[in-house]
């Protein structure tokens, strides 16, 4: 189980605080939705979740452990930016073998080519530099997959592709998947649990416009 236990958070000492004593959990193979209007903080609690960066208080744990400090992370993290997400001075390859090598059958569903993998990352369209960024977060270490925004910036072929590849793994491996999106119907799609940010565990409410 990822659990993430009275979290509290705020960005600096006069910054509102984004949620106080929030709960969340993730179990093993299941799909959870997290859904909340922009800037109230989904991507900030991704990033804790996923060990970026620390609570204000409270404490995330993976199967009652505390994340590891160091090493490879077993909660990755997908943005929405895969230009932001690799080291553009590394070619594909090394980026894809950073850590454990993922399984060629998962490089089969992303539809990732061979020769790929010799160029650099500004030398593929951002939809193939996402399958990347997918690819690479998929590995034997990982336990959990924070999706933010992940295909948002896609066309619909790529996103049904990328989808249908990440479902097909996390449900094979027993992975949990926690879903950020504006899209109601991508969450209702992928099923599961819709958590809603804006809904509670809040400590202000940020002026919308009507
Ligand atoms: N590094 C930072 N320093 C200060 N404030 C920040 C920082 N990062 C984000 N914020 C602020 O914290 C709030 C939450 O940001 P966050 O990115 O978590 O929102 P979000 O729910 O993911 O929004 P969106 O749906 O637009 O992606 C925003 O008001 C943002 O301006
Ligand atoms: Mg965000």
């Amino acid at each position: 189980m990822l659990r993430g236990e009275n979290l509290s958070f705020r960005y600096g000492k006069n910054q509102p605080w984004l949620f106080q004593n929030l709960n969340i959990e993730v179990a093993p193979g299941e799909i959870v939705g997290l859904s909340g209007a922009s800037g109230f903080g989904k991507t900030t609690l991704g990033k804790i979740l996923a060990g970026y960066i620390a609570p204000r208080s409270g404490i995330v744990t993976v199967n009652g452990q505390p994340l590891p400090k160091r090493g490879y992370s077993p909660v990755q993290l997908i943005f929405q930016n895969p230009e932001l997400s690799v080291n553009p001075r590394w070619r594909i390859e090394k980026i894809l073998h950073e850590g454990q090598p993922p399984e060629q059958e998962l490089l089969k569903a992303l539809s990732i080519h061979s020769n790929w993998l010799t160029r650099w990352p500004h030398e593929l369209s951002g939809g193939e530099l996402q399958r990347i960024a997918v690819a690479r977060s998929l590995n034997p270490f990982t336990r959990y997959l924070i999706a933010d925004e992940m295909t948002a910036m896609l066309d619909a072929n790529t996103q049904a592709l990328i989808w249908q590849a990440v479902t097909a793994y996390t449900r094979q491996h027993k992975l949990g998947l926690l879903v950020v999106s504006h899209e109601a119907a991508l969450l209702k799609r992928l099923g599961g649990r819709i958590i809603d940010l804006s809904a509670k565990n809040r400590g202000f409410s940020p002026i919308l416009p009507h």
